[in-house]
Formats: structure tokens, C-alpha cells, sequence
């Protein structure tokens, strides 16, 4: 039984998390492999039985390398236990009208792609200005200072809830056979 974990990231914070699932797996016992998708290329992975995918929110969207991987195996996908993690900044806070367009996009990609995961989990991510052009820093200090949280302007600032995504990986996780 192997555990495929896919995922894009457009600032690394996705890749942190699918590591990070895949090492809190892997110490549960599970086969698990990574796979990262890249713009412009969707990969024929390896046989799986089970599948992560995450990706990450960029003014309202996800990546197109993650919604065209869920398109061409959303057949495959539906037929086994499955996770979406969605990583944004809306996640760290409790904005109702936030919180509604996080689910609002998650639908659509449910939409868009044709793939049903059994659960969807919204994941807070991190600022990371090291990786932020000189436009992008200048926005995201402005929403970070709107949203009242202590941040660092020059660094990268996490807001990964690990210990609840373990949590919820595991519950997951004790769902599928094997
Ligand atoms: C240009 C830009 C736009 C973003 N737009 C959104 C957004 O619309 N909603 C949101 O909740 N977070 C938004 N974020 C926050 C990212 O989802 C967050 O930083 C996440 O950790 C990025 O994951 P990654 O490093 O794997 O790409 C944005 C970040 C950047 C840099």
C-alpha cells in the first residue's frame, strides 16, 4: 500500500507541508511517495493506493500544475481514499467572509478537476518574504499589517498548525486498509 503525496508550491511552504506528511506517515509505517508538480508538466506517477494532493492559494487560485495532475487522475483518484490540503493565509485567521472563499475555491477545484477527495483540509502556510519580489513584499506587508499579526518583514514567518496537521493525517490515515 503506498501513500502518493503530490503537490505544488509556488514559495515552498506546500513542499514543507507534503514533507512533512510524508515523514509523519512514514514513521506510522506507510509507504509513501512524493511527487512535485511543476508548471507545465503533469508526470505519470508510480502505482498508488491512496493519494495526498495539496497546493497552495495565490490571489484566489491554486496552481495550474496541480488542477491539470487532478484532471488526468481524477478516475484513478476517485476510486481510493484520498486528502486535499489547501495551504493559504486565510487559514491562520477566522475571517468568516475569508473562510468562505477558501471553501469557494476548493469547490471549484473539485469542479474544475473532477476529483472528489474524501476530505479537504485547510492548512494556514507561512509569508515568505525572501521569496517575494520587491511588488509582492510591499502587498503582503500591507495585508499582514491589516490582518494584525506579528510578522517578520524581511524573513519567513510560519503558520502551520503541524501538531493539528499531524493530527488530521493520522485520522486520515486510519481510515485506509493496509
Ligand atoms: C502573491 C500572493 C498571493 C496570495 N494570495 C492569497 C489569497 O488569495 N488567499 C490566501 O489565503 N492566501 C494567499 N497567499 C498566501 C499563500 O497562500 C501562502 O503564503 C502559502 O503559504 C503559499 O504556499 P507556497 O509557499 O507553498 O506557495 C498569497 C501569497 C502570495 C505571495
Amino acid at each position: 500500500m503506498t501513500i502518493l503525496i503530490a503537490y505544488a508550491t509556488t514559495e515552498g511552504q506546500t513542499a514543507r507541508i507534503a514533507e512533512f506528511a510524508a515523514d509523519s506517515l512514514r514513521a506510522e509505517g506507510r509507504d509513501v511517495s512524493l511527487l512535485r508538480l511543476e508548471a507545465g508538466t503533469v508526470p505519470a506517477p508510480d502505482p498508488f493506493d491512496a493519494a495526498i494532493l495539496a497546493g497552495s492559494v495565490h490571489a484566489g487560485h491554486l496552481q495550474p500544475a496541480l488542477i491539470a495532475f487532478a484532471k488526468t487522475q481524477a478516475a484513478r483518484l476517485n476510486a481510493m481514499p484520498s486528502l486535499f490540503l489547501q495551504v493559504s493565509l486565510a487559514a491562520a485567521g477566522e475571517e468568516e467572509d475569508e473562510w468562505d472563499d477558501l471553501r469557494r475555491i476548493a469547490a471549484r477545484f473539485v469542479e474544475e478537476s473532477g476529483w472528489t477527495p474524501d476530505r479537504v483540509e485547510h492548512v494556514a502556510g507561512a509569508l515568505n518574504f525572501p521569496e517575494y519580489n520587491f511588488v509582492v513584499a510591499w502587498v503582503m506587508r500591507r495585508i499582514a499589517r491589516s490582518h494584525g499579526v506579528e510578522f517578520d518583514p524581511h524573513g519567513v514567518t510560519e503558520f502551520t498548525d503541524w501538531e493539528a496537521l499531524r493530527t488530521d493525517l493520522a485520522e486520515w490515515a486510519r481510515g485506509i486498509q493496509g
